[in-house]
This record gives C-alpha cells, sequence and structure tokens, in this order.
C-alpha cells in the first residue's frame, strides 16, 4: 500500500494524508546542560534540601523568586519554598494561610483536581465558582456570590498560562478577609499589569512536573513573602523552622521538600526558559490570528491586563455547528490524526464523586453546612468542559509552520465534515 495522495482531502483518520507528518517538538527537552548539571550534583552527594544539598536547592529557591518578583512596591521582596509537587505546595499554602476544618475554599470547577483536593487534606471544604468565558479562569463576581462566612482562602488557577483578574481577586479577599493562594502551576513567567504571578496573592504554588513548561519531571514551588512563607517553610520540613534544631519541630508539618537533583535541573532549564516562553508567545499569537476568522472555533482571549502569557496550554471552544454537527470528541481524534497535540481537556470536578464525598464528609464532621452538589450553577465550566479543546503548548514550539499546520488541519477537518 502507498501513502495516501496529499491532495485528496480525506482526513488522516479516514486514511489520508496527515497535515503534519513532522512531529512537534518532544517535552521535555533536555540538553547536554542538564546532564552535567544533575550529574554534578550526583558526584556531589549534596542531594538533600535539607543536608548538603541545602545551597543547590536555595540557589533554585532565590532564582524563582527573582524571576517573579516584579517591581518593587514597597513590601517585603518575594522569596520562595522549593516543594515536591504542585500538589505538596497547594497542601502546604493552604495550611500555611490558617486552612482548617470548618473552613471553605472557594475553586473553579474547571481545573486540575489538586486545585480543588488540596483543602481536603486540611479538613476544610472546596466550594466551586464559574469561570469566565474568555479565560475560563475564575470570575471574581461568581466567587463573590460563591462566598459565605466560612470563606477562609480563594485560590485563583492561572489556566493554560493565563493570569486570572488578580486586581479583582485581591481587592475582594482584602475586603472580605480571606487569603487569596494564586495556582500557578501552569503559569511561571506569566504577568498582570507587568506583575508577575506569584507576587499577587498571601502564597502562590507552581508545579515542574514533566509536562509543565518548566520541568524537572516532578516539583513544585510556593512564593510569597513574611510569616505565611515562614509557615510554608516549616510545613514543608516536618514543622521544623529555619532557626531550629534538626529535632525541633514548631508544628506538625510533612516532608514535602524538593531534591537538590531536581533543583539542578531547574535551573538548567531555566536558561532556556525565557527564549521558549517568546516563541510560545510569538505562535500563539499567530494562531489566535489565523483563528480568528474560523467559524466555530474559538480561541480564549487574554484580557488587556495580561502583560505576559505563559501559553501552557491553547484552549479554544468548539462549536459543532460549524463542523457538520460532529461532536468535540470527533474533532479531538481527527486533530490528532493530523498530526496535532489536542485534547478534550478537563472533565467538571463538581461531578467527580470522590471530590464531593470528602466535601461532604469534611462539613459533617465540623458541622457546617453541606456546599451546593453538582454543577447547576456552573454554566460556564459545564460548557468548557462540554465544547472546550486544548492544543498543548508543544504546538506553539514550532515556529510559523507548526501554527499553519493547526489552522490547515482544523480547515480540512470542516470541509471535510461539509462545514463551509
Ligand atoms: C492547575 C494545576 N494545579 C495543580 C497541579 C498539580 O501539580 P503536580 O502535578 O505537580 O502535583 C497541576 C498540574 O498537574 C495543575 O495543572
Amino acid at each position: 500500500m502507498g501513502e495516501a495522495p496529499e491532495d485528496d482531502g480525506r482526513l488522516a483518520i479516514d486514511g489520508g494524508r496527515k497535515t503534519r507528518a513532522e512531529p512537534y517538538p518532544a517535552w521535555p527537552q533536555p540538553a547536554p546542560e542538564d546532564e552535567e548539571a544533575v550529574a554534578a550534583v550526583v558526584r556531589s552527594g549534596g542531594w538533600c534540601s535539607a543536608a548538603k544539598g541545602q545551597a543547590t536547592v536555595r540557589a533554585f529557591e532565590e532564582a524563582f523568586a527573582a524571576a517573579h518578583r516584579g517591581p518593587a512596591d514597597g513590601t517585603p521582596p518575594l522569596d520562595c519554598v522549593a516543594v515536591a509537587s504542585g500538589t505538596a505546595a497547594l497542601i502546604v499554602a493552604l495550611g500555611a494561610v490558617g486552612v482548617a476544618p470548618g473552613d471553605e475554599v472557594i475553586v473553579p470547577p474547571y481545573t486540575f483536581i489538586a486545585t480543588a483536593s488540596a483543602c481536603l487534606f486540611l479538613g476544610a471544604v472546596p466550594v466551586f465558582a464559574d469561570i469566565d468565558p474568555a479565560t475560563f479562569c475564575l470570575d471574581p463576581d461568581a466567587v463573590a456570590r460563591a462566598w459565605s462566612p466560612r470563606t477562609r482562602a480563594v485560590v485563583p488557577v492561572h489556566f493554560a498560562g493565563c493570569p486570572a483578574d488578580l486586581p479583582a481577586l485581591v481587592a475582594l479577599c482584602r475586603q472580605r478577609g480571606a487569603a487569596l493562594v494564586e495556582d500557578a502551576c501552569q503559569a511561571p513567567g506569566a504577568a498582570w499589569d507587568g506583575r508577575p504571578v506569584g507576587s499577587w496573592g498571601d502564597l502562590a504554588c507552581f508545579s515542574f512536573q514533566e509536562s509543565k513548561n518548566l520541568s524537572a519531571g516532578e516539583g513544585g514551588a510556593i512564593t510569597g513573602r513574611g510569616e505565611a512563607l515562614e509557615v510554608a517553610w516549616s510545613l514543608h520540613n516536618v514543622g521544623r523552622s529555619r532557626a531550629g534544631a534538626w529535632y525541633g519541630h514548631e508544628r506538625i508539618g510533612q516532608n514535602a521538600r524538593m531534591t537538590a537533583l531536581q533543583a539542578a535541573l531547574l535551573l538548567s532549564q531555566m536558561r532556556r526558559w525565557p527564549d521558549q516562553a517568546r516563541r510560545r508567545i510569538a505562535a500563539a499569537e499567530r494562531l489566535s490570528a489565523r483563528l480568528a476568522g474560523v467559524p466555530g472555533i474559538t480561541p480564549c482571549t487574554p484580557p488587556a491586563g495580561v502583560t505576559a502569557h505563559a501559553w501552557h496550554l491553547f484552549p479554544f471552544m468548539y462549536d459543532p455547528q460549524a463542523f457538520g454537527g460532529r461532536p468535540r470528541a470527533d474533532l479531538v481524534a481527527a486533530l490528532q490524526a493530523e498530526g496535532i497535540p489536542a485534547s478534550a481537556g478537563y472533565t467538571l470536578l463538581s461531578d467527580n464523586e470522590a471530590l464531593q464525598e470528602a466535601a461532604f464528609a469534611n462539613a459533617a464532621r465540623a458541622g457546617t453546612p453541606a456546599p451546593p452538589r453538582g454543577s447547576a450553577h456552573l454554566p460556564v465550566a459545564a460548557t468548557a468542559a462540554r465544547q472546550a479543546c486544548w492544543l498543548f503548548h508543544t504546538a506553539l514550539l514550532a515556529g510559523d509552520s507548526g501554527v499553519d499546520d493547526v489552522v490547515r488541519a482544523v480547515a480540512k477537518i470542516q470541509r471535510a465534515w461539509g462545514g463551509r
């Protein structure tokens, strides 16, 4: 059997030729300097941040904090605690701002489960608020509506690398007296009005899991200042304090420390990160512009306040009407067959049984009212979970041709399905 001819219009999923035969760049992208950085730590025997590996982990913490510090604003400089994962960062950070049994934490339902599950480990209850249709980030008005006297913290997710509306959320949390913990797991380097994410909230959490824009396989970080960050440091290091004794445990904490091997890998990755970030931004802007005229495809649009977008994902809404009525699952399968790294994305956390049961159990134990069940009050998130698609950031790392292949694949699918 020969290869399908290029221009017979048949989709790759139907046996036609792929739009993009050359794979998009792999992720992560190991480089010789990464190997050398990790090997140097291996050779040194300084593997643990609480012992001989401290200097390596501290060097990463300082570099990461410096990258998110932003303009001086009279507050103490931003600092960082490196941890084992984004999930660990969220649990530690929420503990550090005082989340405890009986409290509620407002979260979006359209996110990775750890955003919502972290507070369950502290005995608290996640309460879902709807998202903004333009960005899929937490909608400040919906947060205000979800508020109760038990609201102790709000956790906006900078979804896909796009900052949530930080000025509005900071103002709301200050006015009503709750902590703001940014879930910046997908957004290192993003900024609103020139001020980086990670520097707005009481604390902020990052992930360095393998798929992330900065990766060490696993890993995480908490950024913040002052007392909250000191408590986070203690909670991630089995309750020790920086100045205290090895066996002096001042509170009950976990071991959520990052290893020096991860820190060395991250420091090495950080050298290539600014260039990768620039390439993602250029590609995402080109892709947004080229998809603007395509019926049935509506890319998320960052608000004017977003001065840097991390583009961990490129999300868009899909309207089957413009594609001959074919469901989203068909679009994702057809894009993948064309060689485009597409995904249907999240399911709604507000429909997750395990999460709901744990939330109800925590509320019952604390004797507080149960949170709303289900997703009827979350129409925007429900639509996103049903109709949104994502492209992985690797689609943005192949320059203009990588972008143009996405557009060609979408057009080919639309033609084949009689969409236009
Ligand atoms: C929005 C969000 N929050 C939290 C996490 C959890 O991070 P990790 O996988 O490092 O535990 C992730 C990543 O997986 C994420 O995308």
